[in-house]
C-alpha cells in the first residue's frame, strides 16, 4: 500500500541530526509548526505532514466522535497509514527512518503518542504539546530509552492534569523517559512551552 499524505520536506544542514516530524493540531496545516523546528533543532531536516481527515473542513490526523472522544478504529488505521508514510518518506528523501523525533500539538501530539503506543521503532523520541491518552486497554511496546517531553496545562480544558499524568505513567511504565512541563495557559501552545521543549531537546538529544 502507498500512503499519500500532503507534506513539506526540508533538508537540514546536518544530515546526522534527528529528522523532526511535525504534526499540527486540529484545523492546522503542514506549515503551522515549521517555526518549532527552528526553535528545537535548526540544523535538522524537517518532515511536516498534514492530517488526511477533514472535520468540517479542518484537517486532523484521525476522526473523533465528539471533542475528546476518539474514533478508535480510525485512529488505529490512521496511525498505520502515517507509519507507512514515514517508511516511504525515509526512502524517498534518503533519511534514517530510525532517527525521527516527532513534535506534535494537540491532535498531532495524540497521533504521535499513538505511534509510540503501537510501534517501538516508529519514533526515536517525541515532543508532545498538550497530548491526551490516545487509546486505552492495549499493551504498549518496549519503549526503553525513548525520551518524551510532554507540555501540559494545569488548567487545560481539553486535557485534564489527570489525563496528562495517566499518559506519563503509561509511557514511563513502558520504559520511556518522560519529562512533563506544566503551564497555566489552558490548551495553548505558548512561547515558554516551546522554549522548554527546545531546552529539553538540547539536554536530552544534544
Ligand atoms: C484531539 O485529538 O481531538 C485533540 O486532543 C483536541 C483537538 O485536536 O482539538
Amino acid at each position: 500500500m502507498t500512503a499519500t499524505m500532503k507534506h513539506i520536506f526540508k533538508q537540514g544542514k546536518d544530515p546526522s541530526a534527528p529528522v523532526l516530524l511535525l504534526l499540527h493540531g486540529t484545523g492546522g496545516t503542514e506549515s503551522d509548526l515549521l517555526p518549532l523546528a527552528v526553535a528545537i533543532s535548526p540544523a535538522s531536516s524537517v518532515l511536516s505532514v498534514r492530517g488526511n481527515v477533514l472535520e468540517n473542513g479542518m484537517p486532523r490526523f484521525f476522526r473523533r466522535l465528539a471533542e475528546g472522544v476518539f474514533d478508535i478504529e480510525d485512529l488505529i488505521f490512521r496511525t498505520k497509514e502515517l507509519n507507512e508514510f514515514l517508511d516511504q518518506a525515509a526512502e524517498e528523501y534518503g533519511f534514517d527512518r530510525l532517527n525521527l523525533i516527532a513534535a506534535g500539538y494537540s491532535n498531532g501530539a495524540n497521533i504521535a503518542a499513538s505511534l509510540l503506543f503501537h510501534d517501538k521503532d516508529a519514533l526515536r523520541g517525541a515532543i508532545l504539546h498538550h497530548p491526551m491518552v490516545p487509546l486505552r486497554g492495549i499493551e504498549l511496546p518496549d519503549l526503553t530509552g525513548i525520551p518524551v517531553f510532554i507540555g501540559a496545562g494545569s488548567n487545560d480544558p481539553i486535557c485534564s492534569p489527570q489525563e496528562t499524568e495517566e499518559l506519563s505513567a503509561l509511557l514511563t511504565g513502558a520504559g520511556a523517559s518522560v519529562n512533563v512541563h506544566w503551564e497555566r495557559f489552558g490548551h495553548q501552545l505558548t512561547g515558554t512551552e516551546v522554549a522548554a521543549a527546545a531546552n529539553w531537546y538540547r539536554e536530552t538529544i544534544g
